[in-house]
């Protein structure tokens, strides 16, 4: 287990997505995103009924967590989050997002993960305004920031997220507090600058790390770089 201590609050860290990976071979998947650069792995969970889609779950993780030191990143897009969390925290995941718009008590699940003793992150949904969040900034490690409809990879970037990200951020700042703030959904080396200007500083890519052309090493120095322009527009 990773604590969320080593990992830079700070700096811009490229989170490569596995649901883009090829799942015919996913320990050779994460052992390259690893040698491309990447430190942090995230893991899209879906349950078919809090997002249309089902991808996967425990016993992934479980087997991932066997060879892979990456730190793991799950992105739980799943009802009933509180009820999941420890089957989540034991398979290897080092943090655990989840959803504001979920049906259980934020406060409760957060209570709960940090019970469990693992970092702890929420999310919002494109419909879900900045001010939503604001209650449990000082609660989390993590806010992630949704830039495409969650349940699907390789969707279009919603540009119209950025006002809501850099208010977020410029709250976190005037707080001061030492939030990460992630973001998800069509970031790749077109998007990522506009991201990390607006103060986002994770950057999740799936199809852009996991099918780039030129490789992952490229795509991940290319996300990297984005670094140059972080929290440019928030002030
Ligand atoms: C969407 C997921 C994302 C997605 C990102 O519901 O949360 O993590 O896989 O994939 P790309 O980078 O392809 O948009
Ligand atoms: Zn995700």
């Amino acid at each position: 287990m990773h604590s969320i201590a080593d990992i830079p609050r700070d700096e811009v860290v490229v989170a490569p997505s596995l649901l883009a990976a090829d799942f015919n071979r996913l320990g050779e998947e994460c052992a390259a995103a690893a040698a491309a650069g990447a430190k942090v792995l995230h893991l899209d969970v879906m349950d078919g009924h809090f997002v249309p889609n089902i991808s996967f779950g425990v016993p992934v993780i479980k087997s991932l967590r066997k060879q892979s030191d990456l730190f793991f990143d799950a992105h739980l897009m799943i009802s009933h989050p509180k009820q999941y969390a420890k089957v989540f925290s034991d398979a290897g995941s080092d943090l655990i997002t989840f959803h504001l718009e979920s049906d259980d008590d934020p406060d409760e699940v957060i209570d709960e993960l940090k019970r469990l003793g693992v970092a702890a992150g929420i999310s919002l949904k494109p419909g879900t305004s900045a001010e939503k969040i604001f209650p449990y900034l000082d609660r989390v490690d993590l806010v992630l920031v949704m830039t495409v409809e969650p349940g699907f990879g390789g969707q279009h970037f919603m540009h119209e997220m950025m006002p809501k990200l850099a208010a977020i951020r410029r709250e976190i700042k005037r707080r001061a507090l030492p939030v990460i703030l992630e973001v998800d959904g069509g970031v790749a080396p077109a998007t990522a600058e506009e991201v990390a200007a607006h103060g986002g500083n994770w950057l999740v890519a799936g199809t852009a790390v996991f099918r780039a052309p030129e490789g992952m090493k490229n795509a991940v120095e290319k996300l990297k770089s984005a670094y140059r322009v972080f929290d440019r527009e928030t002030i």
